[in-house]
């Protein structure tokens, strides 16, 4: 403690005898921040903060004004002394997505903060209650992290507050209202964004959260757990735009004053368990998307408030207890791009009359009971009608309106530089559906541009898709015109992509640019100490070299890097190979404290043990939980091994990969602790050991979600990686069953002076192993696709790649068919699992092929890894636009437009006039 004050003193007194105008109270404190944190900007440190402009930093008066860090790579904690930036308007440090630990709770000394941003960092703990203390705040957005508990009620204190975006995280309770002169979220009148979808949120929507002097314009509670009945005051606010409340377990009827919200464009109460009469919607006029799909209301004759929703552009009701006829005026509606009611009981004859709009692009009839159907000759796009009597007529039976076809081509995206910056931006409740979204994106195009045409800047759009939530993804992707990669400075200056900066809220709904992890050229940052972290006031003030005291200081902190070192005793074994590892990020940890994680090593933790050791369950003393593997002495993974894998761990960082967490090296006992994964591994999944049933979509997004991890390892490491032991049991699945590619320890640095290939001694798991590089002991990045592809070959047929004796490869390679337009000759070996409640499975071929590709016995003739994750995306996206939820069963469709070159091309014209009558009487008896 005296070190540190006698420290800070001489620093204040060089800086006040030199050039110095920060007052030093910030100084200290951007000192303490830069303390905690890894990366840095290299300004920070040289100098005044202020007068030398530290990057990030904008001055006012000699205080900090704005700290501005997005997207640095910034690793580590925020440290308390935030607290202390006391004259801070503006606070972003978005897109750290190692940046985590709780918020301290002293940022509530931030009286002057207007805007806080941490939008997809690495955050956990609870809300800070002090956040309420902020009076100035227009913009809080910690939405994408990992924050628990309830919703501080004291956030009802924040007056002036605009956008409050608390979604994507793990919040849990009710939603805080005010009671007894306790404050809560309905007091925040100036609001205009509820945005607090994507949480644990629980119990029911209290009365008092809606009324009439909010001026809300989105309220996002999707994707909770919120129950009870919508309250009846919920029509009480008028400027509301977007309402979603769907996938939550909402129940009771909906309050009938809810077409009091005129001004409303998207209302989404989908999946809910909503009774009682489907809400009449007259009055709705500027409604563009409306979903009530997959409530209990009561049945009903196709609705006549429908004609009144004369702007809509998607209307989607599915399993909604619908029958009757549907309104054929209801199909002319001049801007209507995609209808969904699927799942109904609609009767009689489908006849969408000739004046179709000529924006439609998809009709969704499936699983209903029409009989008979008029086609007309000015509608050439999809209309599904699978599961209707209508297809058991022979002839309509074998149209694409009834069966199967080819996806649709999709655009890809084209990489145009080799280090771009980007992600998608994801807005949460677009006006339009999810058909032709390539046009409705050039408005948004558009936006960017502009905001980006001062710079030396290419952008491009690319692979837009409505994810799993119905949020529109797109993804934006943005090169250096005259450089490989953007420096930090540029970053900051150029890339301030926030959502109050490109303004797209109109059309789209709320959105916001996620943009990964940017990896910066780290040529010349090379030889950190690992687990010692040299502040760099420490290091500025050791430089300084001033007087004795530093000197001694000097001695002192490498005597501490000694102490501190976990490798000090590196090699001293002799069984360790090759020089200490270089960690930047995982934390060390003492053998004690691994043993108080464990509760002492107990039995009840552990998780896991094979011929390597032990996996047991930990918790951190910040409360992450943790798996902590404990190699076994003198087991399989030697200490090259142990080293490689922390090495290679401490490199990469991507959702799909499992990181970790630190690690122990004391006393020849070789631990590492990683993330803790709740679902287990793949093979267990697919063995139904685990009781979770996989169904096809979800095993298409494990193999996408693999493939994303691995392409990660290979394209943009650096430099690249290539796994070696791909394989279902190290492929783990999350609480969401998000799979993340585990076990690094075989894995091979590619070093640029070998190219694309490394020699090596063979090394892998039987029956996953690329018989090219066995064969050539040469290692490839298509080794691990061969090895993805025999997982993909698990993923159908729920076997383990050898089995007495037989090859999964070889057995697969063997029974292909490919005149079998559905099942590719493999339906006997499909794991039965897959086909419960389904007669098939969209995709299914084109997935089987990629797989096939995959292991192929040349390694020229494999896909690269991103080709794998291009592929998946498009079959999903296909799963995706065809609406086949995971519940419902799944059917083959496709293209109407090369229908009509089928015969019924014929009978529409033949008839001579726009629309082509089929009916009972016909000859082209349909039922
Ligand atoms: C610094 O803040 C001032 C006042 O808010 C603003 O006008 C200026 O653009 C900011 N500078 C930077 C580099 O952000
Ligand atoms: C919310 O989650 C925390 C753990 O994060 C738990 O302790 C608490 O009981 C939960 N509260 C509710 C109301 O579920
Ligand atoms: C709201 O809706 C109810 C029922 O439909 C109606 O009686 C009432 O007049 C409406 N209130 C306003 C302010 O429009
Ligand atoms: C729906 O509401 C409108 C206006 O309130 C009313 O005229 C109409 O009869 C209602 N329709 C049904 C089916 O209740
Ligand atoms: C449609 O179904 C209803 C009962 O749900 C029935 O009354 C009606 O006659 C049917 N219409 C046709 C044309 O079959
Ligand atoms: C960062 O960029 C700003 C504006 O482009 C410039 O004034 C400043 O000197 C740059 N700082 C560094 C360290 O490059």
């Amino acid at each position: 403690m005296k070190r540190h004050l006698l420290l800070l003193f001489m620093c204040f007194a060089c800086f006040q005898h030199g050039f110095s105008s920060t007052n030093t109270r910030d100084v200290s404190a951007l000192k303490s921040l830069s303390k905690q944190w890894k990366n840095t900007p290299k300004s920070w440190g040289r100098g005044d903060p202020c007068d030398d402009r530290w990057e990030g930093i904008n001055c006012s008066d000699s205080s900090v004004t704005e700290l501005k860090l997005f997207n640095m790579d910034i690793r580590g904690q925020l440290s308390t002394d935030i607290g202390d930036l006391a004259e801070l308007v503006l606070l972003d440090l978005s897109y750290n997505h190692n940046l985590g630990g709780p918020l301290p709770a002293s940022i509530g000394n931030l009286k002057q903060l207007r805007t806080l941003r941490c939008i997809s960092c690495n955050f956990i703990g609870p809300i800070p209650v002090e956040v309420g203390n902020l009076l100035s705040l227009r913009i809080l957005a910690l939405n994408s992290n990992k924050f628990t508990g309830g919703i501080p009620a004291s956030l009802g204190r924040l007056i002036n507050i605009q956008w409050l975006d608390l979604a994507d995280n793990q919040l849990n309770g009710t939603l805080p209202t005010s009671a007894n002169g306790s404050p809560g979220l309905d007091q925040l009148v100036n609001n205009e964004h509820f945005h607090l979808n994507q949480n644990n949120l629980s119990g029911p929507i209290p009365s008092i959260f809606f009324h009439s002097s909010m001026n809300a314009i989105h309220i996002l509670l999707d994707h909770n757990n919120l129950s009870g009945e919508i309250p009846q005051s919920i029509g009480l606010v008028k400027k509301l735009k977007v309402l979603r409340l769907d996938n939550n377990s909402l129940n009771g009827s909906v309050p009938s004053n809810i077409n009091n919200l005129t001004a409303i464009n998207v209302l989404n109460l989908a999946n809910n368990k909503l009774t009682g009469p489907m809400p009449n919607l007259t009055g709705m006029n500027n409604l563009n998307y409306l979903d009530l799909s997959n409530n209990s209301f009561d049945p009903l004759d196709a609705p006549a408030w429908l004609l009144d929703l004369k702007q809509l552009t998607t209307l989607i009701i599915e399993s909604g207890n619908l029958h009757g006829e549907v309104p054929q005026a209801f199909f002319s509606f001049p801007r209507l791009e995609e209808v969904r009611l699927n799942n109904n009981a609609f009767n009689g004859t489908l006849n969408m009359g000739s004046n179709i709009s000529q924006e439609l692009q998809m009709v969704n009839f499936q699983n209903n009971d029409f009989t008979s159907v008029t086609l007309s000759s000015n509608y050439n796009k999809i209309i599904m009608l699978e599961g209707n009597p209508v297809c058991t007529n022979d002839q309509l039976g074998k149209t694409d309106y009834c069966g199967q076809q080819k996806a649709p081509a999709s655009d890809s995206f084209s990489s145009t530089c080799s280090h771009p910056y980007e992600g998608p931006i994801i807005c949460r409740a677009p006006s339009f559906s999810n058909i032709d979204i390539k046009a409705k994106t050039d408005s948004m195009w558009t936006k960017i541009k502009s905001k980006l045409s001062e710079f030396p800047i290419t952008s491009n759009l690319g692979n837009s898709f409505f994810d799993g939530n119905n949020y529109l993804q797109v993804q934006l992707q943005i090169c250096h015109n005259k450089s490989k990669y953007f420096t930090r400075n540029e970053t900051l200056v150029w890339l301030d992509l926030s959502t109050q900066n490109l303004n797209l809220s109109e059309q789209y709904g709320p959105c916001f640019f996620n943009p990964n992890q940017y990896s910066y050229d780290h040529k010349g940052h090379r030889g950190l100490i690992i687990g010692v972290v040299v502040g760099s006031a420490a290091a500025m003030f050791i430089i300084a070299g001033l007087g004795t005291y530093a000197v001694r200081q000097r001695k002192r902190a490498k005597k501490a890097i000694n102490l501190n070192n976990p490798f000090a005793s590196w090699g001293s074994a002799g069984d360790q190979d090759g020089s200490a590892p270089q960690i930047k990020l995982a934390k060390y940890f003492s053998l004690d404290e691994i043993r108080k994680f464990t509760n002492g090593f107990s039995k009840d933790n552990e998780i896991g043990a094979g011929g390597y050791g032990k996996v047991y369950k930990g918790i951190l003393s910040d409360g992450q939980i943790v798996a902590i593997k404990i190699s076994q002495k003198g087991s399989m993974q030697g200490g090259l091994e142990f080293k490689t894998e922390i090495e290679m761990l401490s490199r990469v960082h991507h959702k799909n990969l499992v990181e970790l967490v630190g690690f122990c090296f004391e006393k020849g006992e070789r631990t590492l602790v990683y993330e803790y994964i709740s679902n287990g591994t793949l093979t267990d999944n697919l063995s139904g050991k685990k009781g979770m049933h996989l169904n096809w979509k979800r095993r298409l997004n494990i193999a996408l979600d693999s493939a994303r991890g691995l392409a990660y390892l290979h394209e943009l490491a650096k430099p690249p990686i290539i796994h070696r032991d791909v394989k279902s049991s190290n492929i783990l699945l999350d609480d969401d069953l998000i799979a993340k590619v585990a076990d690094f320890g075989l894995s091979i640095l590619v070093v640029e002076t070998e190219r694309d290939h490394v020699s090596t001694g063979v090394k892998g798991t039987l029956g996953y192993l690329d018989p090219e590089y066995f064969m050539t002991q040469q290692l490839t990045a298509k080794s691990d696709v061969y090895s993805l592809g025999v997982v993909m070959l698990e993923l159908i047929t729920a076997t383990l790649p050898i089995v007495n004796g037989k090859y999964i490869v070889r057995e697969i390679k063997m029974a292909i068919d490919d005149y079998d337009a559905e099942f590719y000759g493999l339906k006997d070996m499909i794991d039965p699992a897959l086909m419960l409640n389904t007669g098939c499975l969209v995709g299914f071929k084109r997935f089987a092929e990629l797989a096939l590709q995959c292991v192929q016995e040349s390694s020229e003739n494999r896909p690269t890894m991103n080709d794998i994750v291009r592929e998946i995306e498009i079959i999903l996206k296909d799963i995706e636009l065809k609406s086949i939820s995971t519940s419902s069963s799944a059917t083959y469709f496709g293209n109407a437009r090369v229908a009509f070159q089928e015969p019924y091309d014929e009978l529409a014209l033949s008839s001579g006039v726009n629309s082509a009558t089929v009916n009972r009487s016909d000859e082209y008896l349909l039922s």
